[in-house]
């Protein structure tokens, strides 16, 4: 199955909602897993952060390739670091399915995205809350997935940005059915309609899946609210 086919699948079946990691409990990890596949989560999205481009460090390669084994889950892998080049393959050979690099990172973000695709993972261009829209849109159709993050990228627990709903907007308009768009950043019961209004398939949800007991329930939730508009 060709990279952008499993992507383009899931968003077809409706509303996706990506839970993300990064607001689980991390003494127990596995057991977050399951209980978000028990849920009904069909991705994970991953946040990698390097303490360069953002001022807050993560979780990197050893804890991916641990999950890796315990889960069938997508993972949707957020690259949130200085000169990502160096690390496409590593991702890209321990089991990302999607893999995004900030669009403000790269040199060459053309000749990235055809890395990644070349080892059949989706490949991802994520713009920063702030970053001019002009900034992607040259590379826009030739994304799989293009990324608008709704808060300065770096921590979970933000605000949710409305103005970044503008970005979201610009790059539909462009990009038409063709290309997948993700949201990243405050997505909750309170602005996870106004972003599948401006046209978003896939919601990126930390503290809007965890902060609830029943993963499942809050997922659900969340997409009844992003498919009623
Ligand atoms: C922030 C990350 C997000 C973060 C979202 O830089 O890219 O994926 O986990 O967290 P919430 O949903 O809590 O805003
Ligand atoms: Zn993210």
């Amino acid at each position: 199955m060709s990279s952008v086919s499993w992507l383009s699948r899931l968003v077809k079946d409706g509303v996706i909602i990506a839970p993300s990691l990064l607001a689980a409990n991390f003494a127990e990890l596995g057991k977050e897993i399951h209980k978000l596949e028990e849920g009904g989560a069909q991705i994970l999205h991953l946040d990698v952060m390097d303490g360069a481009y953002v001022p807050n460090i993560s979780f990197g390669t050893p804890i991916i390739s641990s999950i890796r084994k315990i889960t069938p889950l997508k993972f949707d892998v957020h690259l949130m670091i200085e000169k990502p080049e160096r690390y496409i393959e590593r991702f890209c050979q321990l089991g990302a399915d999607s893999l995004t690099v900030h669009v403000e990172t790269v040199q060459d973000p053309a000749g990235v995205l055809d890395m990644i695709r070349g080892y059949g993972v989706a490949a991802g261009l994520a713009l920063n809350y702030g970053t001019p829209v002009e900034q992607i849109l040259p590379y826009a159709e030739i994304a799989d997935l293009l990324l608008v993050m709704s808060v300065p990228a770096g921590f979970g627990g933000q605000a949710f940005r409305d103005d970044s709903l503008e970005s979201v907007r610009r790059l539909r308009d462009y990009v038409g059915a063709r290309t997948v768009i993700e949201i990243d950043g405050g997505i909750d019961s309170k602005t996870i309609a106004l972003a599948s209004q401006a046209g978003v398939d896939i919601f990126v949800a930390g503290t809007g899946v965890f902060c609830a007991d029943d993963y499942g329930k809050q997922m659900d939730f969340l997409r009844d609210l992003a498919t009623r508009v």
